[in-house]
């Protein structure tokens, strides 16, 4: 195994241990919605469609980008599609850095899309692979191979600064994007893997181009936490504490995403029904899980993970009923109210 992806198998062990999560949730919960006790609507009638990009989607849920470039990940990634094209769902495949590299780890990737040509795919690199790709020749290759629907950037500094082999040479990284952009047909997001995207970032990406956030805030996997575990000198709470809650980047950018076209994407310490829904009701057209879905692959297969992801969202039909919510733009309209009791 090569370095990367002697990294990215030992990121799906760690992952499936304890204790790498952040002590703080993603801050749903703090919140509650409205009850409306006399909801005008049948409730096998409501719809938890979504539009994504100009594709309809049967639920406002995506899996999070998480592997690829190792012998394992062909396995992952090939149940994560087959799970995707059942429930009409997308896809964010792993970094796919070690396609930049060695054309061998693409069939741990293209794995996904033999599943089938409908699946939404989103390719997956780092914000730094950009800024260092002087033709970005490598980046559409890697889109192409997969004919990706959209690609996804993964900004990590907190990472990066944990790794033991981490890059923390960020320099460039909004012009490599910006120059990126101009030669990409697909959407483009850029997303955090645990420590959120501000207002201030997202106006700048807006600036130059990029199509939709995903906030990946904190509240779920906390990647300093888990680059910890690969490096035993490093030891630190507070940094595996570091970055702002989910619930409070969809808060703080959703106007601003929604007066300037950006899709808003929720991510990052998504574990319930009340999360997805509440995302919703802040704004974001989808959701997207990473850990809760690999530990359910790791357990008990295909069928694990799809029971895991119809229970979520038999769940948020039932909230849907209770908060007199048609549809997803019913639901991203009703109010909620912060919590008095703490
Ligand atoms: C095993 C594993 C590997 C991951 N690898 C990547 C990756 O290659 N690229 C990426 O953008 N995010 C990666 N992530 C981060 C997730 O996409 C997500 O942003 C983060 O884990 C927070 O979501 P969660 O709390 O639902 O896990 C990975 C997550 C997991 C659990």
């Amino acid at each position: 195994m090569n370095s990367h992806s002697q990294r990215k198998h030992d990121h799906v062990s760690i992952c499936l241990q304890p204790d790498i999560e952040h002590k703080v949730s993603s801050g749903f919960d703090a919140y509650t919605f409205m009850h409306n006790a006399l909801p005008e609507l049948n409730y096998d009638e409501i719809d938890l469609s979504i539009q994504l990009f100009g594709r309809t989607f049967n639920l406002p849920l995506f899996i999070s980008g998480m592997t690829g470039g190792y012998k394992g990940a062909m396995d992952i990634n090939a149940a994560l599609a087959e799970v995707c094209c059942e429930l009409s769902i997308p896809l964010v495949l792993g970094s796919q850095r070690s396609m930049l590299q060695d054309q061998y780890s693409a069939s741990t990737f293209t794995v996904a899309r033999e599943k089938g040509s409908d699946i939404c795919i989103s390719a997956n690199i780092g914000a730094t692979e950009i800024a260092q790709s002087s033709n970005h020749d490598g980046i559409i290759r890697i889109i192409d191979t997969i004919n990706a629907d959209w690609i996804t950037i993964h900004a990590n500094p907190l990472q990066e600064l944990f790794q033991p082999e981490g890059n923390t040479d960020f320099r460039g990284v909004l012009k490599g994007i910006e120059d990126c952009r101009k030669r990409i047909q697909i959407p483009m997001i850029v997303k955090e893997v645990g420590s959120g995207i501000s207002l201030d970032l997202t106006k700048r990406l807006h600036d130059i181009g990029i199509d939709g956030i995903d906030v990946a805030g904190k509240g779920g996997t906390s990647w300093s936490a888990v680059e910890m575990k690969r490096n035993e000198n490093e030891n630190s709470d507070y940094f595996k504490e570091w970055g702002m809650e989910t619930s409070d980047c969809l808060i703080s950018l959703r106007e601003f995403c929604e007066n300037n076209n950006m899709t808003l994407l929720s991510s990052g310490g998504i574990r319930n029904a009340h999360d997805i829904a509440m995302s919703v009701a802040m704004g974001a057209k989808s959701v997207g899980m990473a850990r809760p879905i690999l530990i359910a692959y790791h357990e008990g297969g295909i069928q694990q993970v799809k029971m895991l992801i119809e229970r979520f969202m038999k769940d948020v039909q039932r909230i849907m009923f209770l908060t007199g919510s048609k549809n997803c733009k019913d639901l991203s309209i009703v109010q909620y109210t912060k919590n008095q009791r703490n």
